[in-house]
């Protein structure tokens, strides 16, 4: 089980991402239930908590007649609202006999008998979400719950958080109880355990106590946040939210993105696709929320297609199980990259297009820490390219998702002769060379196919500058290493002369740069720095603070040569929306970073906090993230550099994230 989803393989080989976690996947429940992301269909997000037998029966054979059940969606949840305010004599729960005429059980085993799963819900509360009209609820019940759950052959139990603050009185929601939710859903996790059927446990406490730290222990699945709306902009705060915990998923334990929205008529096809691709490609439990079928609606054909998408649903079942984690995001101009590993050495790569206007975007393969891919397909787009050298660029419709699967893949920073290579006069230049930043400072290595047999002279020169780097190789040597320029972008050539022994590859390799922890900084306006616990913070121990608007953290920072320089910027944002998430909350921050009085460049952070924001050391806001940009306007000598919130009174969240530092690659 890999701990750490983004780790650095090999010389040289930098791959911009978020930090990977500190924190070690927990132990889970091993009872091999959900060894890929669970699938299927659930009342809510079209029938919200209005459900009943007609539409359950209606949608369950819909699943069949469209083939949905055997692509992988097969277990039909019922979700509130189909149960009454009390107990039966016995004190066990019961369903609503005028909503579910023929009952839980005959309902049940109307779904086994078309082979599909049968899903129930419960709420760790006094009464169940959705209540009034009140439904109550299994707290201090769990056993006879779980045991009636068991009789009546459900398969799994999605178990919710409402009417669950006894120190408040039971309120429907409380976003900030004084104790944690994880004591509640172990109960039940218990009392399902001991029941003598696999019953798939899916917590759903929201994302408030971070779950991600404890629910692999006690079920398959957590919610990551609040619910889905039907709206376009919860698909950016959803995955700013999932940002920090992608690391967690695996076999067996997976980030719930919630249900999809897929075919609800909220989304045009290119959202939809978005929206699918995310989800797949996150590992998120993939539920659909739509009616496939009742007497009024059927869904629609471009839903169904996406829905069917064989490829993205291989992406999500996959059986390696690793979620793909964020590698770049352009905030100004609106795109981002997401990659993760798959299977038998593949790699899926998405790039989002938030901005609604369809036009063409670059995948660099070096941002998902690869050189060239001997297939590249592209899912939405339905091509296939051969061959494809450092980058890849389509045309991706507003709102939409370029989603690549790569194979017979080459790490970043080898360009091998037969690729990348071409005979030149009397030498061999090498096309398509990436650079992540613009720097003198790369080291070039030149491989020879064989040993060279005398000592002598090589020359080479990129094309970020007229000059050329000679060294002597002595003799038997198998390779030797150049320091030369690049400028940042995918178009750099090399070109090296006068080798009598033939050239096998060439390895290139930035700078490592130079951090600058923001303690070093000097502060102007409300911003503070702030001290954090034993270990935290990292890599500095510190943070700014309180970055208001017109607040600037300012440092002079010295560059050996000038142009566009890749900064990685590390910082705390755990500003989780939960209440907001019904408005406009979107889990990011702003933060901005402008060079010698130039544009500041903007990253919207995701979350970093990888502690629960109620409970853990800092409330979650001592875990530093990463995430790189590309800055201009360096000079050769010193630099006037100024972290800020440019904007930031404009937009949803007036403060910045906290600032820990920053490593520039010079
Ligand atoms: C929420 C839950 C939703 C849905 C809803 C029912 O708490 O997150 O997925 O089950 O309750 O009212």
């Amino acid at each position: 089980m890999p701990t750490r989803m983004n780790a650095i393989i090999g010389l040289g080989l930098l791959i911009p991402s978020v930090a990977a976690t500190n924190s070690p996947l927990q132990t889970r429940l091993d009872d091999g239930l959900a060894l890929t992301p669970q699938m299927g269909w659930n009342t809510y997000n079209h029938y919200n908590c209005f459900p009943n037998e007609a539409i359950v029966r209606s949608n369950a054979q819909a699943l069949v007649d469209l083939g949905l059940d055997s692509l992988g969606y097969r277990t039909v949840t019922i979700d509130c609202g189909w149960s009454v305010a009390d107990r039966l004599a016995d004190g066990s729960l019961t369903w609503n006999e005028t909503l579910f005429p023929s009952g839980f059980p005959k309902i049940g085993q109307y779904l086994h008998d078309l082979e599909l799963l049968f899903g129930v819900y419960g709420d760790s509360g006094i009464k169940l979400c959705g209540s009034p009209p009140d439904n109550v609820g299994s707290l201090d019940h769990e056993e006879q719950d779980a045991k009636t759950f068991a009789e009546w052959e459900a398969d799994s139990l999605k178990y919710d958080n409402c009417y669950s603050d006894e120190a408040t009185n039971f309120p429907n929601v409380n976003y900030q109880p004084s104790t944690s939710p994880q004591p509640r859903f172990e109960i039940m996790s218990r009392a399902l355990q001991a029941q003598d059927r696999p019953m798939l446990f899916q917590v759903c406490e929201w994302g408030i106590d971070f779950p991600a730290n404890w629910a692999p222990a006690l079920g398959h699945s957590w919610r990551i946040g609040n619910d889905i709306i039907p709206a376009w902009r919860a698909i950016f705060r959803t995955l700013n939210q999932a940002v920090p915990q992608t690391s967690y998923a695996g076999p067996g334990q997976w980030p719930d993105l919630d249900m999809l929205m897929v075919g609800n008529g909220v989304f045009s096809q290119a959202e939809e696709q978005t929206h699918f691709s995310l989800w797949a490609i996150l590992k998120s439990p993939l539920t659909i929320g739509a009616a496939l079928k009742d007497d009024t609606t059927a869904i629609s054909k471009g839903s169904l297609q996406v829905l069917t998408n064989e490829d993205v649903i291989a992406f999500n079942q996959d059986k390696l199980g690793v979620s793909a984690s964020l590698r770049r995001r352009w905030s100004d101009e609106g795109f981002e990259v997401w990659s993760g590993p798959l299977e038998g050495g593949k790699t899926v790569a998405a790039v989002i297009n938030w901005r609604n206007e369809s036009r063409d975007l670059t995948l660099d393969l070096p941002d998902v820490g690869l050189q060239s891919a001997g297939v590249l397909r592209d899912v939405w787009g339905e091509a296939m390219e051969r061959g494809v050298r450092t980058s890849y660029t389509a045309r991706v419709e507003g709102h939409g998702t370029m989603l690549v699967e790569l194979d017979e893949t080459t790490p970043a920073g080898e360009y091998s002769t037969a690729l990348f290579g071409r005979k030149n006069g009397q030498g061999t230049s090498f096309q398509s060379i990436y650079a992540l930043t613009t720097s003198a400072n790369y080291g070039i290595t030149i491989n020879f196919a064989q040993p060279v047999s005398s000592a002598t002279n090589i020359t080479l020169r990129t094309s970020a500058s007229k000059q050329t780097y000679s060294t002597e190789i002595p003799a038997s040597a198998h390779q030797v290493t150049l320091q030369a320029p690049l400028i940042a972008g995918s178009n750099n050539t090399i070109t090296v002369w006068h080798h009598q022994t033939a050239i096998d590859s060439v390895q290139v390799t930035p700078p490592n740069g130079t951090y600058y922890p923001g303690a070093k900084f000097i502060l102007h306006g409300d911003a503070k720095q702030v001290t954090c616990g034993e270990g935290f913070c990292q890599p500095v121990g510190s943070k700014i603070g309180n970055l208001a608007a017109n607040s600037t953290a300012h440092a002079v920072i010295a560059a050996s040569s000038s142009g566009s320089k890749y900064v990685e910027l590390d910082y705390i944002n755990n500003e989780v929306a939960l209440d907001s998430a019904w408005g406009w909350g979107a889990n990011s921050r702003n933060l901005t970073l402008a060079v010698n009085g130039g544009l500041p460049v903007r990253l919207e952070v995701p979350l970093s906090g990888r502690h629960s924001e109620l409970f853990g050391p800092g409330q979650g806001w001592w875990d530093t993230g990463s995430l790189g940009v590309l800055t201009s306007g360096w000079k050769d000598g010193e630099n006037e550099v100024v972290i800020g919130n440019v904007g930031g009174e404009k937009g949803f969240q007036a403060l910045a994230p906290d600032f820990v530092g920053m490593r520039i690659y010079d």
